[in-house]
């Protein structure tokens, strides 16, 4: 096994959704809704590729902040199907991949989180992992009951003891309490099955799960936070943290990010080798590198002609409707003081955009395709990602593309190979669960 050798991840922009429906290379996906054609292949194409896992986003409302309206999201086919019931799905088209679903603390009672977590790690033979996000727009909170959303940092408190709660009852059952004796008929013993009898601040339950610990007891939690709230958080419960770093990229910040996560990990008395940290990266390939520059101005100039997609964006991440802002105006500082939404993104923005015009700050949003760019043939951008996991310490690169068949073949079939050529990604998975093929280096 070679020491450079990092993870990788593919993360799934808009979960169980539709991808691309009126764009080139999407086949039938405006027609496909909801059908899982597209994820099976995909799951098996990652796993030919050696990924660790795919991702899949989540939201619980249909966006509706950008002029206070849902045409937007709609027309352009902002949907999502819950993608819970993809994940066994996947898991049957598949061995090794690790399958990770979003799932909102602030939503999810934790009995049902515990019980379903661990059905899905039965089904998926160890392999299941969780995003745990505490979401954000009001109108997904109201539609749990809410009036409005608790605020920024306090979610992340609930979130603090929702986890707790949560591995108290994944730890209901000892270990060994399946006996199925059959002589002396007794199936589980008892005695080894505890109620948790929980009580927070926020959350309450009695316990005990009514069903035994899947393969890997608890499944894998995977965490995005930015804020302070946010990384301490993922610092203290996650296994594998995801960091867009879009907003202010580059092989520094990403060194920075790691050290800062590794600090506060050994702030909570846990070991840095015990999660992994992948960044968020759009690898922009073709058969030349002077082909795939190209190909990168013009995906930048699509998304700097695409203004509204990138107010809607912004208002979408902040709560703020950003269709009220003069594009010609220097954008209002306290914007981030503002938003109860995803703070550390509203921040960095803010930041970078210091003396501009919103305008102006949008075309720098345009030109960014990642945490760091990679761009040229599969064989240049391997080399590159290599230098740069060299230089950041670890752990690997979070795909983001668009879903289509044509960029999983891109990554799949023409970087991934470029990679394991090199030593710098897995040629098989060693173990069965996801969990230990995860840190297993
Ligand atoms: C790669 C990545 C994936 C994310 N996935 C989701 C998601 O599926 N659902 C969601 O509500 N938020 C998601 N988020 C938002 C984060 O949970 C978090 O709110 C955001 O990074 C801002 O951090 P903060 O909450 O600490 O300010 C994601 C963020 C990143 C960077």
């Amino acid at each position: 096994m070679s020491e450079r050798m990092f993870h990788m991840g593919w993360f799934l922009g808009t979960g169980f959704g539709t991808y691309g429906w009126n764009q080139r290379w999407s086949g039938n996906s405006g027609k496909d809704v909801a059908k899982p054609g597209l994820f099976i292949d995909m799951a098996r194409s990652l796993e030919r590729a050696g990924f660790d896992y795919m991702m899949l986003e989540d939201s619980s409302q249909i966006p509706e902040v950008y002029k206070g309206s849902r045409e937007f999201a709609l027309s352009r086919g902002t949907l999502r199907q819950d993608p819970m019931p993809l994940v066994p799905i996947l898991a049957r088209a598949t061995e090794h991949l690790g399958i990770i679903a979003t799932m909102s603390t602030s939503f999810y009672p934790p009995y049902l989180a515990a019980r379903l977590l661990t059905t899905q790690d039965h089904l998926t033979g160890g392999r299941v992992g969780v995003n745990l996000v505490t979401s954000s727009p009001d109108a997904a909170a109201q539609n749990y009951g809410m009036d409005k959303h608790w605020p920024h940092d306090q979610r992340y408190e609930i979130a603090d003891e929702w986890v707790e709660c949560v591995k108290a009852l994944w730890n209901s059952w000892d270990d060994g309490a399946t006996v199925a004796d059959s002589e002396a008929g007794v199936y589980v013993d008892y005695t080894k099955v505890h109620p948790i009898h929980f009580e927070g601040e926020y959350f309450r339950s009695r316990g005990p799960l009514n069903s035994p610990p899947g393969p890997q007891r608890q499944p894998v939690i995977c965490q995005a936070g930015g804020s302070e709230a946010g990384r301490n958080f993922g610092a203290k419960h996650a296994e594998t943290l995801i960091a867009s770093l879009a907003e202010d990229p580059g092989v520094e910040k990403m060194k920075a990010y790691r050290d800062d996560v590794v600090g506060r990990m050994i702030g909570f008395g846990r070991n840095p080798s015990d999660a992994k940290m992948l960044f968020l990266a759009q690898p922009i390939m073709a058969d030349t590198d002077e082909g795939a520059r190209e190909k990168q101005r013009s995906i930048i100039s699509a998304q700097a002609a695409n203004t509204e997609q990138l107010l809607a964006g912004l208002s979408g991440y902040s709560g703020l409707d950003f269709s009220k802002f003069d594009l010609d105006a220097p954008l209002e500082e306290d914007l981030a003081d503002r938003t109860n939404g995803h703070v550390s993104l509203v921040r960095d923005f803010v930041r970078n955009a210091s003396g501009k015009t919103l305008r102006e700050a949008l075309a720098d949003r345009a030109n960014s395709i990642g945490s760091v760019e990679l761009v040229g043939t599969p064989e240049t951008v391997a080399v590159q990602m290599g230098e740069i996991m060299d230089e950041v310490g670890g752990d690997g690169f979070l795909i983001r593309a668009q879903v289509t068949r044509a960029n999983i073949t891109e990554v799949c079939d023409g970087l991934a190979p470029a990679l394991r050529k090199r030593g710098l990604i897995r040629s098989h998975y060693e173990f069965d669960t996801f969990r230990e093929n995860l840190l297993a280096f």
